[in-house]
């Protein structure tokens, strides 16, 4: 009777403590092993938070693009050992590869600056400048990144 107590007791507490984990230090655990790169999981925050301005720019509002450029612009990065993984990978293109990134974080934040005047056009035009960063780096770097570090 005694044991099951226990056992029930110890099961309750590895739930607690799961769940008041900071969601980052979960996704940097996860980020280390070897079947999931943190980069990404911050790949599909991004994924979302464009989806959520696309929403917000189509019930124009610009308060909830304002909030959400600067959470692309400045992304989580991954852990700094998988860091050193990419750019070793990277090589002589780690420039580039940097330059897109930044890309992205001078569109986010045009983006914000645009939603924080109302400014419609100027959003749309921002967006569509950051999607096509994506895309240039999807472009040139997906495949070999998946080809190098999932098979
Ligand atoms: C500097 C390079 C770079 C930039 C810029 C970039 N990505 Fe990525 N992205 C990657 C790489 C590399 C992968 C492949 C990662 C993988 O398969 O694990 C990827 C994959 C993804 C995926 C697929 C994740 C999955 O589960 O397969 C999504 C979604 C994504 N990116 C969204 C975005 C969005 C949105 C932006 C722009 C706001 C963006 N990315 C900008 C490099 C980049």
């Amino acid at each position: 009777m005694k044991a099951t107590k226990n056992l029930k007791v110890h099961a309750a507490l590895i739930i607690l403590v799961t769940l008041l984990m900071p969601a980052g230090l979960l996704a940097a655990s996860e980020g280390n092993s070897p079947d999931q790169m943190a980069l990404r999981e911050i790949m599909q925050q991004l994924g979302r938070d464009m989806q959520e301005i696309t929403d917000s720019i189509s019930k124009e509002d610009w308060d909830s693009v304002a909030e959400i450029a600067p959470r692309i612009a400045d992304h989580a990065q991954p852990p700094l050992g998988e860091k050193m993984r990419i750019l070793a990978w990277l090589g002589n293109n780690a420039g580039t590869f940097r330059s897109l990134d930044k890309e992205v974080h001078n569109t986010a934040m045009e983006m914000r600056e645009a939603a924080t005047q109302a400014d419609g056009q100027d959003v749309i035009a921002a967006f569509a400048e950051l999607q096509q960063a994506c895309l240039a780096c999807h472009q040139d770097f997906r495949k070999s990144f998946r080809d190098r570090f999932y098979e």
